[in-house]
């Protein structure tokens, strides 16, 4: 493989399923600085064309703080077709290497307006899957560091076991609730396969992320509106949504008509109230 691209060596893995696992990774010359919601490109020989390198985008969900090790919340796309780059980084442990491509992307957290004044609003993070990468990066940064924002973070996924960061993030929840003044963080999780065994003794919200965000049966509230206590309007939210193209559409169709923008359709001012990342 070409020796011009710096080594990502493998130190840490943790495997919540037998498709779904956290990656820590130690990058030869250190971790470099990096906004939050940025990602990582790593590198492995290509497996069909000998000489070249495959390179994936990840999320980095380590915050920029954290200087030992990088890390990385990665599926194994086996579905309808076992994915290439996914299928070879599967079987490796610590000390394997691949390389990697210095951090880049949009999809970080907006601190001013286009006039210049300090963005104020709250921020709803909407994570399907492993779409949830970037917000802990986000979470532990403005964490780290105080915010005084308020943040509801919303995960979603098809089982209980694939809630990946759970704990940590109904320690960040429980703080909030104990009075940190310059911390206000809530954290909402359902589940989309309810019906299954697996997930049998789940008693929280059930269907897909979006569901978090749209009216109640009755026009009513949503259940993240409930928890804010508050409507959700462009002049008092912004959404980060990260996930599949579906779940960024079903988020826009819940919040469209009351005046909300992605980034790609700001206004003429150069305002906007959603900002997203998605593949597939
Ligand atoms: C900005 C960004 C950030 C990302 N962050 C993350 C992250 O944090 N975590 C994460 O897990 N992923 C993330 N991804 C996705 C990641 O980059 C890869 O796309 C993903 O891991 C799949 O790569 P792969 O090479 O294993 O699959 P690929 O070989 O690229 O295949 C992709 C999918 O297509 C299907 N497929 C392939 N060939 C066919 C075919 N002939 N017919 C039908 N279907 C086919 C595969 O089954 C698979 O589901 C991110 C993507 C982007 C753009
Ligand atoms: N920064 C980024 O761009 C970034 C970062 C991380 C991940 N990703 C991408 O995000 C996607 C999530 O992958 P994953 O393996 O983590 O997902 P997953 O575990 O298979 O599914 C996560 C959740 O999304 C739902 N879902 C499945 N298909 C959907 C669709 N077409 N539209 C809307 N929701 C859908 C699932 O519901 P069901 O139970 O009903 O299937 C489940 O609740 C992948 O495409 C991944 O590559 C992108």
């Amino acid at each position: 493989m070409s020796k011009t691209h710096p080594k990502a060596i493998l130190r840490e893995r943790e495997d919540l399923t037998d498709s779904l696992a956290v990656f820590r990774f130690e990058l030869e010359g250190g971790i470099p600085d990096f906004e939050p919601g940025q990602f990582l490109t790593l590198g492995l020989p290509h497996p069909d064309k000998p000489g070249k390198v495959l390179w994936r985008p990840y999320s980095i969900a380590s915050p920029p703080e954290r200087k030992d090790l990088m890390e990385l919340y990665v599926r194994w796309a086996r579905r309808p077709v076992p994915g290439k780059f996914t299928t070879l980084l599967w079987p490796m442990g610590p000390g394997d290497e691949l390389v990697y491509r210095e951090p880049k992307g949009a999809f970080t957290i907006q601190r001013t307006r286009p006039d210049g004044s300090p963005e104020t609003r709250r921020m709803v993070l909407v994570g399907g899957g492993t779409g949830i990468a970037p917000f802990i990066a986000y979470v532990l940064h403005l964490h780290h560091h105080g915010c005084d924002r308020e943040i509801i973070l919303c995960h979603g996924a098809s089982y209980v076991e694939e809630l990946g960061y759970r704990k940590l993030l109904q320690g960040l929840e429980e703080e909030s609730l104990h009075g940190r003044p310059d911390w206000k963080f809530r954290y909402l999780a359902t589940i989309s396969r309810p019906q299954e065994e697996r997930n049998a003794g789940w008693d929280g919200p059930t269907g897909r992320v979006e569901t978090l965000i749209q009216p109640a049966a009755d026009g009513g509230p949503s259940l993240a509106e409930r928890v804010a206590d508050e409507r959700f309007t462009p002049e008092n939210t912004t959404f980060y949504v990260c996930g599949f193209q579906g779940t960024v559409d079903a988020v826009m169709e819940a919040v469209r008509d009351r005046g909300f923008v992605t980034r790609k359709e700001a206004r003429e001012d150069g305002s906007f109230d959603v900002l997203y990342e998605s593949y597939g």
